[in-house]
């Protein structure tokens, strides 16, 4: 999959995430307060679960994105996706994104959804942009602060 993942997307390029990527990906995460924050060990953690998808993006040598998904039969989720706060708006988020969607359509997913803050509009925005709609609301699901989800579900092709 490494080899298949690997392509240049303007200055950024995308890899296989390693757990050895877990403490510069909770770095990105303590700079995007709007994504849920893992720290080291659980960013380490998550990526040992069955079924797990993760992808980094690097622009010069350094981790500037990553997107961890997983699928569980033929639903695949987007858990956590951020991109370094200077490095937003090049298509770097995109780039992922469409990497994760070609990676769990190839793998026989057959539907994928995420969550995302209800407030968080510019996440909203690059999601429909990429052909997500709204499929449902849950109230409370975030911490610090409180806060309700928008369910989305995005289009795979079959
Ligand atoms: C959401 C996020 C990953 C997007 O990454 P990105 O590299 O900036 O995305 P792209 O450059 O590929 O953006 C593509 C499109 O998304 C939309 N978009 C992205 N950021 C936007 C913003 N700030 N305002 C409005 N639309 C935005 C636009 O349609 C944009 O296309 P355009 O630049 O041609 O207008 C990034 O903003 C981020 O890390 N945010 C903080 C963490 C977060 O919210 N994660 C999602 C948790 S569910």
């Amino acid at each position: 999959m490494a080899t298949e993942l690997r392509r240049d997307q303007g200055r950024a390029s995308l890899r296989r995430l390693r757990a050895e990527d877990a403490g510069a990906v909770a770095e990105i995460l303590r700079q995007s307060p709007e994504a849920v924050f893992w720290p080291e060990a659980s960013v380490r953690e998550v990526l040992e679960w069955q079924g797990i998808l993760g992808i980094a993006s690097e622009a010069a040598g350094k981790l500037s994105g990553f997107l961890i998904g997983r699928q569980t039969k033929d639903e695949a989720e987007v858990l956590n996706l951020a991109v370094a706060p200077t490095n937003r708006r090049g298509g770097e988020g995109g780039a992922l994104l469409l990497a994760a969607i070609e990676e769990f359509q190839r793998r026989g997913a057959s539907r994928l959804f995420l969550e995302v803050r209800e407030s968080n509009a510019n996440a909203i925005a690059f999601y429909v942009k990429h052909g997500f709609s709204r499929s449902g609301r849950r109230e409370g699901y975030y911490r610090d602060p409180i806060e309700a989800a928008i369910v989305m579900e995005g289009k795979l092709t079959h």
